[in-house]
């Protein structure tokens, strides 16, 4: 059976925070740390009447919109989130509630959950749905996955440069018009604690293990890919997107892909006379002796021509939007993927067929690999996707109108200031019920 993502539809937060000309003059930081270092230009803050509900639904509205849906048509709604505001009341039935507004039409039969793994959420949330088709309970409906996150740090961490905050819908289905995802999954899932909050709506941070954990991880994830499926090779994938917190960050995970991959193929004999071969544990006697090996080893393999011909084919192209928006959390490797798609789209490449390995991630710590095979009717879903206009549309913001951003969106402070953007045919946040609930409308 055949089953993967048939649709896809983006919603950005509709501010922009310019991080060279607005942040960084600010936080008295060079422009090129952001830029350069950590490879983000500007970061996607949601307007005061939008939040993970509305950003969650207009994706959704709009995916079902394009594919010509009614709620009769999803038999299952999840959403993937670490920014919940209840604990209880799962974001799927605000987000069910809304679209409920527009159709007319109930989503009673639907089954609504909620997701909750740091960023690997979301890709687990289409794991959950592949698997409920794949048992034969969906009863011919599809799923609607939405990742949908504001990802606020403290005023002050380090992480304040790699905010963003938007949604990612999905629509998981029987013969999909995107892509396949494969049976077959790796893991790299262990107890850490470089990111979380304890009871808290901004994160605790350890940032550089974050890095560290990151890479272990996902190390082991591939290691894990390939004990069931076959080994890896960088020509076997036209793409590969992978979880994106910031573009600077999956430099260092390509590198440690590309050196993984190449082992024992030609690619490393080729390059032999130039860096030599691979450091291997059984050729040293200590264990930083190997690490230090290794490291000047990807330092020369990082200059080589072939891999920075396979990292601009291969993985720049992921990163077209996230360079842009910031980290989306649960959506950002999903954002990684149509921004691949859409490249391939631009470049004329015919990607039916082809290949993506997906490099998901979520602090805690897992990451998750799996392979992605583009379908014939892929340009179609590419094409209806808007997220160029979205972010040519988006209101620049100055750093005294992010600070109040920033308090708005803080659940511990009550501030009432006018939305600096005007709705229009979108879902909005109108305030909260008797129960503190918060309740939304459409707008015209
Ligand atoms: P930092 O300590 O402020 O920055 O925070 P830095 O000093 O490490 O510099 C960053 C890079 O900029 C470095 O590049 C510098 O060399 C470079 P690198 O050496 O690493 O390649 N740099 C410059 N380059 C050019 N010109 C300059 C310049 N100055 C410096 N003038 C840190 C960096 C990532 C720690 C911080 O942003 C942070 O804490 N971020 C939040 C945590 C995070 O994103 N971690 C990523 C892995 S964990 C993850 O992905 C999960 C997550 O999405 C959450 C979830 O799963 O839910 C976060």
């Amino acid at each position: 059976m055949n089953v993967g993502i048939d649709a896809v539809a983006i919603h950005a937060g509709k501010l922009r925070l310019d991080l060279a000309e607005t942040l960084a003059p600010a936080l008295d930081e060079e422009p090129e740390k952001f830029t350069k270092g950590l490879g983000l230009h500007a970061s996607s803050f949601p307007d005061v009447e939008e939040d993970i509900v509305t950003m969650g639904a207009n994706a959704a509205h709009k995916l079902m919109e394009r594919k010509g849906l009614t709620p009769d048509d999803i038999g299952r709604i999840d959403v993937a989130t670490e920014s919940a505001f209840d604990n209880a009341k799962p974001v799927s039935t605000y987000v069910a509630g809304c679209l409920e507004q527009v159709y007319g039409e109930d989503f009673h039969h639907a089954n609504k959950g909620e997701r909750k793994f740091a960023c690997i959420a979301g890709t687990q949330s289409l794991d959950d749905a592949y698997n409920w088709i794949r048992a034969g309970r969906n009863r011919g409906r599809a799923a609607l996955v939405i990742a949908t996150d504001t990802a606020l740090y403290a005023r002050g961490d380090a992480g304040e440069a790699t905010q963003g905050a938007g949604a990612v819908a999905m629509l998981i289905a029987e013969d999909p018009d995107l892509v396949e995802m494969s049976v077959e999954q790796g893991f790299g899932s262990a107890d850490e604690t470089d990111f979380l909050k304890p009871n808290q709506q901004f994160p605790s941070v350890d940032g550089q293990r974050s890095v560290q954990v990151y890479l272990a991880r996902m190390r082991e994830a591939l290691e894990d890919y390939e004990s069931v499926a076959e080994e890896t090779h960088p020509d076997q994938f036209e793409y590969i997107p992978f979880h994106t917190p910031f573009p600077g960050m999956v430099r260092k995970a390509a590198l440690l892909g590309y050196r993984h991959m190449i082992r024992n193929t030609e690619i490393e004999a080729d390059l032999t006379a130039a860096i030599g071969e691979q450091p291997r544990p059984d050729g040293f006697d200590d264990e930083s002796q190997y690490r230090d090996a290794v490291r000047d080893y990807m330092d020369a393999l990082k200059e080589t021509d072939a891999y920075a011909a396979w990292y601009d084919d291969t993985i720049e192209p992921t990163l077209d939007i996230a360079r842009h928006v910031g980290n989306w959390y649960t959506g950002s490797v999903h954002v990684a993927r149509a921004s691949a798609l859409r490249s391939a789209r631009e470049a004329g490449i015919d990607m039916t067929g082809k290949s993506l390995l997906l490099g998901s991630y979520g602090s805690g710590a897992q990451a998750e690999i799996h392979v992605e095979t583009v379908q014939e009717e892929w340009t179609e879903e590419i094409d209806a996707l808007d997220i160029d206009e979205q972010l040519a549309a988006r209101r620049d913001i100055s750093f005294a109108e992010y600070e109040e951003i920033h308090d708005v969106h803080n659940h511990d402070k009550e501030i009432d200031i006018d939305a600096f953007t005007t709705p229009s045919e979108e879902f909005v946040r109108d305030g909260s019920g008797p129960m503190d609930e918060r309740t939304y409308r459409y707008v015209e």
